[in-house]
């Protein structure tokens, strides 16, 4: 059975208050009803977790970040277990904005072993700067090859035991909150090279690799007609809950 497409929504540090929050997890619940071939997420702040959790009736929950300390004295940091008592079932690693505030692969695959330990569903960002691709899809998918395996590093082939779904999300850095996407043909180049790494590296038959940076319901269909693009991760339009359901829609 083909796996269900992926429709990731990461709201970063946005909307400003809990009520905006409330509105647009209601409405983005509601649109997600009756969608069969869906799996609808959104990844909210952690303050607004829990409120969005009691809206979440049709979408799961994503946190946006995950600490890989279990307890103590490490301000500011939300552990795995502190998620998973919020029904969150999948946390994003490695987004580029983390990456650009200087989390590196080490870090990062520290975070994807105590998110996979735990049981929640890792969503690995990955994707190249415009300078690498530049260079052409050979450089860029060296660049990427490395960011899987890093990140991974310890869960190949499932030998940290662990069951959990090991999403990527392939985003390349130029397109992603600044207006100009990918094109869905160059997009498969790489999301097909990932898929034979992850075949190569890991055990699941059942990892998804999504498309992020500049989804819009102008140009979503293009990626999400693709049989080979599992999903999207949408920032900006993911808190316009109107365009937001046009794209659920197109896979409605
Ligand atoms: P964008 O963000 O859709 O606004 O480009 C994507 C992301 O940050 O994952």
């Amino acid at each position: 059975m083909e796996a269900k497409k992926l429709i990731v929504g990461n709201w970063k540090m946005n909307p400003a208050t809990l009520k905006e929050a409330e509105e647009l997890a209601r409405r983005t619940d509601a649109d997600s009803k009756r969608l069969k071939n869906v799996e609808v997420v959104v990844a909210p702040p952690f303050p607004f977790l829990t409120d969005v959790r009691r809206m979440a009736k049709n979408i799961k929950l994503a946190a946006q970040d995950v600490s890989w300390e279990e307890q103590g004295a490490f301000t500011g940091e939300v552990s795995p277990t502190m998620l998973l008592n919020l029904n969150v079932e999948y946390v994003i690693v490695g987004h580029s904005e983390r990456r650009a505030m200087g989390e590196g692969d080490e870090v990062i695959n520290k975070k994807c072993s105590a998110a996979r330990r735990h049981g929640l569903n890792v969503i690995l960002c990955v994707g190249e700067s415009i300078d690498i691709r530049r260079k052409g899809f050979g450089a860029a998918k060296k660049f990427v090859e490395k960011q899987i395996l890093e990140g991974l590093k310890g869960i190949e082939k499932g030998k940290d035991g662990n069951e959990g779904e090991v999403v990527i999300a392939y985003e390349p850095l130029w397109a992603v909150g600044t207006g100009t996407a990918d094109s869905p043909d160059d997009a498969v180049i790489m999301i097909c090279f990932i898929k034979s790494i992850l075949d190569s590296i890991l055990r699941t038959s059942h990892s998804r690799v999504l498309y992020g940076g500049s989804v819009t319901p102008e140009n979503a269909r293009g990626f999400l007609e693709n049989g080979e693009i599992d999903g999207a991760l949408i920032g900006r339009i993911s808190l316009k809950f109107e365009a937001f359901g046009k794209i659920l829609k197109i896979l409605g």
